[in-house]
């Protein structure tokens, strides 16, 4: 079986977020299952620069508003379709956004490029590799199955999968033309959104499989309060919406063989840990204390993150001898609000704003505890880690939280279940509750020690949610 996924971005190349890690880990996994995965991505410089001996598949004239080739080779363990645009791609930093922080003016014409791209490829662009299902992430692939659905022949299966409704890629209807749709899809059924052009709501409409990283996602967005206008949509299609929890690359997440951390570790020598709090509260400037529960956080700065509860909830959370460990980067203003934390609090509260892949190992290597209150979570990949790592997660109850962590009541204790603390509602008294129920669980060394063991012993890889994937291409080749 082969599979075409198509993405805006793949670790370890280049990555914003979750989604480059998802996108990067499944053709691995995905190979185990006896399906053959090509990557189809934007042809940014460090892209171009990581793809080994390239082939040249197909020599666009004109694309999108300047020559471009399709490339074909190998970056690591990845195989990669390249788009090589330099008038769309060869831009320096974030593959979304310009220095000024805004959104690159041109990013309809740039991912309705990745769009055609894939159809192209899908109708057998590339003699080489003939897709039998398409699988556009988020909506920068959203276009895929509209081109797809122009075209006459055979064509292949289609898998839509959304990592965050709340980005929908909306643009003016006059670029209609532009991105060389015809007026016949801009309807209801078709690409229009209020009036506009959506790439995720178009995607979402043609697509012959919608899916979703969690569960709980996968029910929240086909909801007023969580489908951010898609829901109708999601409802209508529910017979095709499914969700599947994202898992963690085994090789990327081992404390056993970390180099970013002080001292590797496992189930058998949790003491080991000891040594990478040191190292970690020394690296940010907290006061070094082994008795002191370290708070760790590794994260995006957005209101989804619902981070702004951490700072309201600050005193209560840090009161006693708690020290907070904090790794983020985007919004200015809660960068500042943290940095003023760190001149209130200092010892207790350490921070690095940007982007560190080092000290996000040593985060969830060194802290006690990880802290991810968000508003939503379509699955969150940090819990997992910490998981993995022996730092218990702290998560509010929504989305991939909810499906992820065991809440350490009573009987999950009781039953040995339990890997985490879970709070809902999303607002300051659940989160605060929640601070509070953690440090107290704390002062019992044993019960503590029994969440770390349950977590690292999760199975959180991707060979369960790879056989799902696999499942699910082969069943959307089996309808007409
Ligand atoms: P999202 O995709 O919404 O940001 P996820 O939890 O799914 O959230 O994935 C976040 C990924 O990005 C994880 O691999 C996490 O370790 C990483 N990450 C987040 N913030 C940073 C940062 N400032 N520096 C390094 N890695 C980060
Ligand atoms: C998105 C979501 C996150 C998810 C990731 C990968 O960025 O915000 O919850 O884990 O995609 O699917």
């Amino acid at each position: 079986l082969n599979v075409l996924s198509v993405a805006s971005e793949i670790y370890p190349i280049i990555k914003t977020g979750g989604l480059a890690d998802v996108v990067g880990a499944l053709p691995t996994a995905l190979a185990q299952e006896g399906v053959k995965v090509v990557t189809l991505v934007p042809g940014y410089p460090a892209v171009t620069k990581a793809l080994a001996r390239p082939e040249v598949v197909h020599q666009y004239p004109g694309f999108f508003g300047g020559p471009a080739r399709l490339l074909s080779g190998r970056a690591g363990a990845l195989d990669l379709f390249v788009i090589d645009a330099p008038h769309l791609f060869e831009r320096q930093g974030s593959p979304y956004l310009a220095s000024n922080g805004r959104d690159w003016p041109d990013n309809a014409r740039r991912f309705a490029a990745l769009g055609r791209a894939a159809a192209d490829i899908g109708q057998g662009l590339a003699p080489g590799f003939v897709p039998d299902v398409i699988h556009a992430h988020d909506w920068q692939a959203g276009l895929a199955p509209v081109y797809l659905s122009l075209a006459d022949g055979p064509r292949p299966r289609t898998v839509m999968t959304i990592h965050n409704i709340a980005f929908q890629g909306i643009f003016p209807a006059d670029l209609l033309f532009e991105l060389g749709l015809p007026t016949s899809v801009f309807t209801v059924d078709g690409v229009e959104y209020y009036g506009q052009i959506g790439f995720l709501k178009a995607g979402l409409q043609l697509a012959d499989r919608i899916t979703t990283v969690s569960p709980t996602y996968a029910k929240e967005i086909q909801t007023p309060e969580g489908g951010m206008g898609l829901d109708g949509l999601l409802r209508a299609r529910s017979g095709i919406v499914s969700g599947i929890l994202n898992g963690i690359d085994d090789a990327v997440w081992d404390p056993a063989t970390d180099p970013h951390l002080a001292k590797p570790f496992g189930r058998e020598n949790l003491q080991a840990r000891a040594v990478n709090k040191a190292a970690l509260q020394e690296r940010l400037g907290l006061r070094p204390d082994p008795d002191a529960i370290v708070f760790g956080v590794v994260s995006r700065l957005s209101e989804q993150k619902g981070l702004d509860l951490v700072l309201a909830g600050l005193p209560r959370l840090l009161a006693g001898r708690a020290q907070l460990a904090l790794l983020g980067a985007g919004d200015p203003t809660l960068e500042g609000s943290f940095q003023a934390a760190r001149v209130v609090y200092p010892g207790q509260v350490g921070c690095f704003f940007g982007y560190d892949e080092a000290l996000a190992h040593q985060i969830q290597g060194g802290s006690d505890a990880l802290l991810v209150p968000s508003r939503f979570e379509p699955c969150g990949l940090t819990q997992l880690c910490a998981m993995r790592y022996g730092s218990v997660p702290v998560v509010s109850r929504v989305g991939g939280l909810a499906d992820t962590v065991i809440d350490a009541n009573e009987i999950a204790i009781a039953t040995g279940a339990a890997t985490g603390l879970q709070f809902g509602p999303v607002n300051l008294t659940g989160a605060i509750d929640a601070f509070e129920r953690a440090k107290t669980l704390w002062q019992d060394k044993d019960a503590w020690q029994r969440l770390q063991l349950n977590g690292m012993a999760a199975d959180l890889g991707w060979s369960r949610p790879a056989r799902q994937y696999a499942n699910l291409y082969r069943s959307s080749l089996q309808t007409v």
